[in-house]
């Protein structure tokens, strides 16, 4: 299979206990360099999208690009836009093609979220596109006071909102961040565990770079069909260019210094890949 809904891409993987890394891109090298990774790893993925890039590009250009670099892919692949507030941004991203949206609607209210949530659940199902949800928000590592287990809702107001909105993938706070860790974190892996029995849906792992594989495997196992990776793609993008240029100096040639960050990038992603158990897994 390739592009398709990544309500299949999930669904198998949360049946067969695997993760799909859901990898953030920033520009044309990017995309191409993790779907190159899954092509040759033989493993589906999910590509996504931040609001900032997809204002960054456009959502024509940035969905033309996708289209293009998917055409003869052979592995299952999914473009999804990710924390988004914005209900324009979601309508056009749906409308041009995406194959699922992240409603981050979390400084609302758990009730005007829901009420909202609903409604972008309507709207996704009109193009078969899935919906990921949540309700806590999540820090950045520099943020992360120790207390973060105190801001989570109750296990009864997680089912309440997966059941009234209908969302297909929830993303829990279980002590987890966007960034880069200053110490191994501390995640409330039996909340995961409580929620994929008390909702019957896979759950979304935010803050992947920096957990060690062992947290991988464990929450993987727990049901995190869905393991996000942003800041390492970042960091492997912008510093292999820098190694590049102080290795180089002088050495002002655009395809010299893609070609390094292409790789670095490409490699990120296959590590990833291989850490969540999802090699071979395309069908
Ligand atoms: P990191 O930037 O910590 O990898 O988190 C990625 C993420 O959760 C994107 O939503």
């Amino acid at each position: 299979m390739p592009v398709g809904p990544t309500q299949e891409i999930l669904k198998r993987a949360f049946a067969e206990r695997y993760g799909v890394a859901a990898i953030n891109v920033v520009n044309d090298l990017t995309m191409e360099a993790v779907l190159a990774a899954a092509e040759e790893l033989q493993a589906p993925l999910i590509v996504q999208t931040s609001v900032k890039h997809v204002e960054m590009t456009g959502v024509e250009v940035m969905y033309a690009m996708w289209a293009e670099m998917t055409k003869r892919i052979s592995v299952p692949v999914a473009l999804h836009l990710d924390h988004c507030p914005d209900r324009a941004v979601i309508s056009a991203c749906l409308a041009a093609g995406w194959n699922s949206v992240l409603f981050d609607a979390s400084k609302l209210t758990v009730e005007e979220n829901k009420r909202q949530c609903i409604e972008v659940v309507a709207e996704a199902r009109r193009y078969g596109a899935l919906v990921e949800g949540e309700i806590e928000g999540f820090k950045r590592t520099e943020e992360m006071t120790g207390d973060e287990a105190e801001h989570v809702q109750t296990l009864e107001t997680v089912v309440d909102f997966v059941e009234a909105t209908g969302v297909d993938v929830f993303a829990p706070a279980i002590g987890n961040a966007h960034g880069t860790y200053k110490t191994a974190p501390h995640l409330d892996s039996q909340r995961v565990t409580d929620i994929v029995e008390a909702t019957g849906i896979p759950v979304a792992l935010h803050g992947g770079t920096g957990m060690s594989a062992e947290q991988f495997t464990d929450l993987i196992s727990r049901g995190c069909a869905k393991v996000n990776i942003s800041t390492a793609l970042k960091i492997a993008f912008m510093k292999s260019g820098y190694d590049f240029m102080t290795e180089n100096p002088g050495k002002y040639d655009p395809p010299s210094i893609f070609k390094v960050q292409r790789a670095a990038v490409k490699d990120m992603a296959a590590d990833h890949i291989r850490k969540f158990g999802s090699v071979g897994k395309a069908w």
